[in-house]
C-alpha cells in the first residue's frame, strides 16, 4: 500500500525566531516519512537560519522573494499555492501571525497563505509576554475561527532567559501532527462516527433554533480518534472549523439530518460518539414565508427532534457507544441517569455555564462508565480528547477481547 505521506506535499514556511534553528531537522524528519518539502522563508528567518542548509536538507530551491524572477518563471507564486496539501508554518512568530490575521500580501509567504486553498497550521514561537498579549491572542483566535490549526506552543525555558508559553514544538511533535504515518495502531480497524457542533432547526426561511456549541470539542475527538488509527467519519452541525485531511466529513444542518447521516454510517462502525449539542426542539411546523411581527406576542409550538445517541442505544447490536453530557447542575447524578437511560458504555460529563464548556478551547471532564469513573482536569480540548480516546480504547477492549 503507498502511504499517504508518500504523496503529500508540504510547504514549510519559516519565519524569523530562534528556533528556525530547528527547521532543518524538521524537514529531515518530514522528508524521512515520505513527504516533498518547498521551504519557504522570510527576511527575518534569513537572520538565523540560512538557505543553504535548507536546501541542502529539503533537495528543492528555497523560495524568499516574491519578485524573483527566475524563481517565478520555474513556479510561480501561485503555482506555489496549488502545489501544496499542506502548510506548515514553524517557527510562526508574533509579527507573522498578526500578518496572518490581517490578511497581509507582502511578501511570498504571507501571499501564499492568502492563495492557497490547503489547510495552515501554525506552529507559534516567542517570547511568553508576547504570546501572552492581547493582540497575539486576539490574533490566534481569529485564526483558529477561519481553521487554521495552531499547533502549541510548549511550556518551559526560553531563548531569552524567561520561562512560560512559548516554545516551538519540538520538531518530532510537528511531523507527528502533520504525517498520517505516525497514526497508532491502538484504534486500528475500527470505524468511528462522532456527531459534533450545534444542530440547526428551521422556524421559517431565514429564522432558525440553535445553541452556543462551537464543534471545537468533537472536532478534537475525531482528529484524536483518527490519530489512533480509526477510520472517523465525522457529522457536523454548522460550525467554522477545518477537520483533519483523512477524515470523512458530513455536513448537516438539522437533528433529523445527523439521524440519518448517523444510521447510515454506523451500519459497519463498532464505536459512536455522540459530543453534538442536539437540538432538542425543533418548530412543530416550519413557516414557509417569513413570519411577520404584527402580533405583540407570538408563541412557537415546538416538537421534540429525535434523540441520536438514544435511538442508536435502543437498536440491535449498538455499536460501543460514548455520550457527553453538558450540565448547568448536578453533574454526575444526570451524567448517571443518561449513561443508563441512553444504554452507554461511557459518558463524559462536564459543567456548562458561568465561562465553562462551550465554544471554549478548554475543558475538564468526569467520564462516567458501569463500575468506574475518571477525571480530566482541565486542559486543551485537543489534549483532552486524546486522554478520552485513550480511555475509550482501554474500555473498548476490554468488552471485546476478542479484537486485542
Ligand atoms: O442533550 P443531552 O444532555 O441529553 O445529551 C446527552 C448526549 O446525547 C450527548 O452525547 C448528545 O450528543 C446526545 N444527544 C443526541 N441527540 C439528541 C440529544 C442529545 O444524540 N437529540
Amino acid at each position: 500500500m503507498t502511504s499517504l505521506a508518500s504523496t503529500r506535499k508540504i510547504l514549510l514556511g519559516i519565519t524569523g525566531g530562534i528556533a528556525a534553528y530547528k527547521s532543518p531537522d524538521l524537514v529531515r524528519r518530514l522528508r524521512e516519512q515520505g513527504a516533498q518539502v518547498q521551504v519557504v522563508m522570510t527576511r527575518g528567518a534569513q537572520e538565523f537560519i540560512t538557505e543553504q542548509t535548507l536546501q541542502a536538507v529539503s533537495g528543492l530551491p528555497v523560495r524568499s522573494e516574491l519578485w524573483d524572477h527566475a524563481a517565478e518563471a520555474a513556479m510561480g507564486h501561485i503555482e506555489l499555492a496549488r502545489w501544496a496539501d499542506e502548510i506548515l508554518i514553524a517557527p510562526a512568530t508574533a509579527d507573522f501571525i498578526a500578518r496572518l490575521a490581517n490578511g497581509f500580501a507582502n511578501d511570498l509567504l504571507s501571499t501564499l497563505c492568502l492563495a492557497t486553498r490547503a489547510p495552515i497550521s501554525i506552529a507559534p514561537a516567542m517570547n511568553q509576554a508576547m504570546w501572552a498579549h492581547p493582540a497575539t491572542q486576539a490574533n490566534v483566535v481569529l485564526l483558529k475561527q477561519r481553521g487554521v490549526r495552531v499547533l502549541g506552543p510548549a511550556e518551559g525555558e526560553q531563548a531569552c532567559g524567561d520561562v512560560g508559553l512559548g516554545r516551538m514544538l519540538e520538531p518530532a511533535e510537528l511531523a507527528a501532527w502533520l504525517m498520517p504515518t505516525q497514526r497508532e495502531k491502538l484504534l486500528s480497524g475500527i470505524k468511528a462516527v462522532v456527531t459534533a457542533g450545534p444542530t440547526r432547526e428551521r422556524i421559517d426561511p431565514v429564522r432558525f433554533i440553535t445553541n452556543r456549541s462551537s464543534g471545537k470539542m468533537g472536532f478534537a475527538v475525531a482528529e484524536a480518534l483518527y490519530a489512533a488509527g480509526a477510520e472517523v467519519v465525522l457529522v457536523s452541525g454548522p460550525v467554522h472549523l477545518n477537520a483533519l485531511a483523512g477524515i470523512e466529513r458530513i455536513n448537516v444542518e438539522t437533528a433529523d439530518e445527523m439521524l440519518a447521516a448517523v444510521q447510515s454510517q454506523l451500519v459497519n462502525a463498532q464505536l459512536f460518539v455522540a459530543t453534538a449539542a442536539v437540538s432538542d426542539y425543533r418548530a412543530a411546523t416550519v413557516a414557509t414565508s417569513k413570519i411577520k411581527k404584527t402580533a405583540d406576542a407570538l408563541s412557537l409550538d415546538l416538537a421534540r427532534t429525535p434523540d441520536i445517541l438514544a435511538t442508536v442505544g435502543a437498536s440491535v447490536n449498538p455499536p460501543f457507544l460514548v455520550g457527553f453530557a453538558a450540565e448547568t447542575d448536578n453533574v454526575e447524578c444526570n451524567a448517571l441517569i443518561k449513561l443508563n437511560s441512553k444504554r452507554l458504555d461511557m459518558i463524559a460529563a462536564n459543567k456548562v455555564g458561568d465561562g465553562l464548556g462551550f465554544d471554549k478551547d478548554d475543558n475538564a471532564l468526569t467520564v462516567y462508565w458501569h463500575g468506574g469513573q475518571r477525571e480530566m482536569c482541565l486542559c486543551n480540548k485537543r489534549d483532552l480528547a486524546k486522554q478520552l480516546v485513550q480511555l475509550i480504547a482501554e474500555r473498548y477492549r476490554e468488552k471485546h477481547p476478542a479484537s486485542n
